[in-house]
């Protein structure tokens, strides 16, 4: 009993030491100030974009942006002290937004004195505007023409260069680790960087597709786009799950219905709805919704929530969605979840609920399972002892009546019987109530001199009166609260068999609420009112 809180110590603190990664995304371009971000809800908050310079290969950050970059990783910090701010490096030719390709980058990853000019401009900025870490973001480069072989030199620098600056490294990348033409150097990967960042969602859009579509579905019974295949395919294709952060979005896309009656997934569509690109933040569908007194439907086949309103069909992941993303990861030993992007949440409410659900880990259901055994064991020890209570009391009245009807001079009880008596007594008075039970009682009835009151009436007798006092003392003596002043088994018979012994004085017996009350204040002494220590007295008898 003795090992359970140990057991439980160590159950916390391995969960404790676990690190979780709740992630988020900010886009320059969103136009949400970042003081409004609530860092709390982050342990990492991540700054897109810098660019690459494509006759320099430099970094560079946007004039328009500037401002914001520069101050983002001390702005974060002030809500939240710990949070760690990383910056984004966007890797296609041209800006975020457009689709081009990657092929500068490539170009610069080919060329030795190219790649040295990008690591030490980039560690730079970093350094410059306090941020943490750098995230290379080449979600798209399955799509591009190049030959990704040649991003392990570039792959390997980066990560000698962070190391001297004791950044972190971490990749945002595709859904799944290739395609039918290409792959991410795995390997590479796997060495190089602390985590990948993989976007799970934006498999379809409004724009590109006239069919309605989870963009974001974690599974998808029909085909091998899906979150939980492009999560499985890393892994298989040797990234641990502990590098893996899954991609959690917090917009939808909106589509027309050919007709608003053929609502399901996969219903025909003519095009984009709400806005130019169909895309829709999860607070203005939120606000959509309100307004036309419209709920969400979950459907946990794909994992995805959406909603009808008129002929409009917007897929997006609401509460349950995330939830499940969240608890997937966590089961799928995920490193965490990353938000695209943070300030599309409305009133945080997404954010809560991955940081909520992010909480019970597989580690903390463990615990909670655990600790419900615990309890059960424990309620179940109580039963039993409640029994052994009746039965040695029982057996401690027969006890006595057998040294009533022997010779009164004579040693009455035999060292087991003291011995059971002194354990029923440490059990008894576990069960009293508030802990004054009966092994208190008895305590100041033989401190007050009238210890027979104690005694069951039947059993008092002139002659056997001062043996049984004597045994309560011994009794009491065994059931001190400092394992060390109980005496032990020799002691206990030394003291029964000579009656003038001078017996040292019991003091107030453990398991009882109050302290000593001249030691009240000692602190230390608290954790002597456990359980456990009166089982140390069954296993070790004093
Ligand atoms: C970019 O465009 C190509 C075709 O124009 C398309 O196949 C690809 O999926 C697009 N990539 C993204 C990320 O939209
Ligand atoms: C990629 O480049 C490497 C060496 O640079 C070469 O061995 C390999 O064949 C190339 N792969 C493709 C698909 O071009
Ligand atoms: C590097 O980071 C670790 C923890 O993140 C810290 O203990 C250490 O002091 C840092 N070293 C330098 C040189 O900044
Ligand atoms: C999810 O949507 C698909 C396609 O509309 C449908 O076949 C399936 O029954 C739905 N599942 C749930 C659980 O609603
Ligand atoms: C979807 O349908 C609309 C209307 O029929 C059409 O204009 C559009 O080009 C279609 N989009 C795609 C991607 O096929």
């Amino acid at each position: 009993m003795a090992i359970l809180p140990l057991v439980i110590l160590f159950i916390l603190n391995t969960s404790r030491a676990q690190t979780w990664i709740k992630a988020g995304y900010w886009y320059t371009g969103s136009e949400f100030p970042v003081p409004n971000i609530n860092s709390a809800l982050f342990t990492h908050l991540i700054c897109a974009f810098a660019y690459i310079n494509p006759s320099t290969h430099e970094l560079f950050l946007k004039d328009s942006d500037e401002p914001y970059v520069s101050t983002f990783a001390s702005t974060v910090k002030t809500t939240n002290p710990s949070v760690i701010p990383l910056l984004s490096i966007w890797t296609q030719n041209g800006y975020y937004g457009n689709n081009e390709s990657s092929s500068n980058f490539l170009k610069m990853a080919e060329n030795p004195s190219y790649r040295k000019r990008f690591i030490e401009s980039s560690l730079k900025v970093a350094r410059l505007h306090g941020f943490k870490g750098l995230d290379l973001y080449v979600t798209t480069l399955l799509s591009t023409k190049g030959n990704m072989t040649n991003l392990r030199p570039l792959f390997d620098e980066l990560r000698v260069a962070v190391d001297t600056q004791n950044l972190t490294l971490t990749m945002g990348s595709h859904y799944s680790p290739e395609n039918d033409r290409l792959s991410y150097p795995v390997d590479s990967v796997r060495r190089n960087f602390d985590w990948v960042h993989v976007r799970s969602y934006d498999y379809y859009t409004s724009l590109n597709t006239n069919i309605t579509a989870a963009h974001s579905a974690l599974y998808d019974p029909s085909t091998k786009v899906s979150t939980d295949y492009g999560i499985n395919e890393w892994i298989k294709r040797g990234l641990p799950a502990r590098k893996i952060v899954l991609g959690l979005a917090y917009h939808g896309y909106a589509w027309t219905l050919v007709d608003p009656k053929d609502s399901g997934i996969g219903a025909p569509a003519k095009g984009v709805a709400i806005t130019r690109d169909g895309s829709v933040s999860y607070e203005y569908i939120k606000k959509y919704m309100r307004s036309y007194g419209v709920n969400s439907v979950y459907n946990n086949t794909y994992v995805i929530n959406s909603c009808v309103i008129g002929t409009f069909w917007i897929g997006f992941d609401d509460v349950e969605a995330i939830r499940t993303k969240v608890a997937y990861a966590k089961k799928k030993g995920l490193l965490g979840y990353n938000v695209w992007q943070v300030p599309n949440d409305c009133k945080w409410e997404l954010s809560k609920v991955a940081a909520e659900e992010g909480k019970y880990s597989h580690h903390k259901r463990f615990l909670v399972i655990t600790l419900c055994t615990i309890c059960f064991i424990i309620v179940l020890l109580g039963c039993i002892m409640g029994y052994l209570r009746r039965k040695i009391t029982s057996k401690v009245k027969q006890m006595t009546h057998k040294g009533k009807s022997s010779n009164h001079n004579q040693e009455v009880l035999s060292f087991d019987d003291i011995r059971e008596a002194t354990n029923s007594f440490s059990e008894v008075n576990k069960l009293g109530e508030g802990g004054y039970g009966p092994v208190y009682k008895a305590y100041v009835l033989w401190k007050q001199g009238i210890g027979m009151e104690f005694i069951d009436p039947t059993l008092d007798d002139t002659f056997s009166r001062y043996k049984l006092i004597s045994c309560m003392q011994v009794a009491l003596l065994c059931v001190e609260e400092n394992w060390a002043q109980r005496p032990s088994m020799l002691e206990v018979s030394a003291m029964l068999r000579n009656e003038y012994a001078s017996m040292p004085m019991p003091r107030r017996p453990a398991f009882s609420t109050n302290k000593y009350e001249d030691e009240k204040n000692f602190g230390a002494i608290d954790e002597v009112y456990s359980v456990d220590i009166a089982t140390i007295s069954h296993l070790l008898p004093r």
